[in-house]
């Protein structure tokens, strides 16, 4: 299930014309600014959004496949063997709904779904919504083709937007996929004001199915963030690369090491990128960084839940768990909310 499938390889080509094509990307005047901001900071951090360029989205799709980052096993187990117990919930009462899909991607996981869903046929439109319009291309030509008799309106651009745009193309029950533990990117607070705009953005009786990394030993933790064959350290060290690239500045990457730590009693997994030495690095012609030796700059957290957590981030946020689906080592949960009255 792990090795690259040949639908894996296509969108692999497919992506690589992000890099090409500007309008696919993030703007550059907010990357600029994000970056400089960032790197004026104290502590000094970059944003891990910026991760996913066309390099960036091979490199990830790399460490999925290696041996110690856990987290896509343990969902794919779950969405290949809980498929049947998922769907159900999902189609509760039977009547038609949206299924949305925040960060897409590949749709590989959600694919499991999708073909169950037909199968039993249930009355339901996908909507994947994804940043890169390439990924949105890809998914609105690939997928009808691979599941003949799927509805889908690939949507491109920023999740809440593109929910906003959901609800006003159809008023139909909205079931939101949000997997792969991408709220694990936020911070809790800004995990908590994102899960809050989203019921926000969501009516009464709508569904989320969300998917959360559990805490584990934490030597499990790090070592997926630290794998042997340091994947993780060239995706951390190829956000440098992009802001080499696009922003004309100077890094040398042989100067930076990557640092994961992984805090057991707050579930904090953060990634680090720190100076070997004093150095300074040019951006754009127009500022200056210095760095001192030591010095780190911030680079992602990967938070990691309690189930107890997550459902007190589910209760707080205006919606009511309604039932978990786990992995058989209890590593990961994709659990399903319904949004509660506001
Ligand atoms: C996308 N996200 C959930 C991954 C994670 O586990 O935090 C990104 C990642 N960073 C390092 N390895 C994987």
């Amino acid at each position: 299930m792990r090795s690259k499938s040949t639908k894996q390889e296509d969108m692999d080509s497919t992506l690589t014309h992000t890099q090409l094509n500007p309008e696919s990307g993030i703007k550059t005047d907010s990357f600029y600014n994000d970056v400089i901001k960032g790197l004026q900071s104290s502590p000094k951090r970059l944003n891990s959004k910026y991760f996913y360029d066309a390099n960036g989205d091979k490199l990830f799709q790399e460490l999925m496949g290696c041996e110690e980052y856990y987290p896509t096993n343990c969902e794919l187990e779950i969405f290949s063997e809980r498929t049947n117990e998922i769907t159900n919930a999902l189609i509760a009462s039977g009547d038609a709904f949206d299924l949305i899909e925040l960060g897409a991607g590949d749709a590989m996981k959600s694919t499991y779904l999708l073909k169950d869903l037909l199968d039993k046929k249930a009355d339901f439109t996908y909507l994947p919504i994804d940043i890169s319009d390439n990924v949105i291309s890809y998914l609105n030509i690939t997928l009808p083709v691979t599941l003949p008799g799927l509805k889908i309106t690939g949507l491109n651009g920023e999740y809440f937007d593109m929910l906003q745009k959901a609800a006003s193309i159809s008023s139909r029950r909205k079931v939101v996929l949000f997997l792969g533990s991408n709220i694990g990117n936020m911070a809790v607070p800004e995990a908590i004001e994102f899960c809050r705009e989203l019921r926000n953005n969501l009516s009464e009786g709508d569904m989320v199915l969300i998917g959360m990394d559990l805490k584990k030993d934490p030597k499990v933790v790090l070592a997926a963030y630290n794998d042997k064959g340091g994947i993780t350290k060239r995706f951390n060290l190829n956000l440098l690369e992009r802001i080499n690239r696009e922003l004309q500045a100077d890094f040398d990457l042989t100067k930076f090491d990557h640092y994961p730590t992984y805090d057991p009693e707050t579930g904090a997994c953060k990634s680090y990128l720190i100076s070997l030495e004093d150095q300074k690095v040019n951006i754009s012609g127009k500022e200056t960084i210095t760095f001192m030796k030591d010095e780190y700059i911030y680079m992602e957290i990967s938070q990691k839940f309690t189930i107890m957590q997550t459902d007190q981030i589910a209760i707080n946020t205006g919606f009511v768990p309604l039932t978990q689906f786990f992995d058989g080592k209890k590593w990961f949960v994709d659990a399903v909310w319904i949004a509660g009255t506001i």
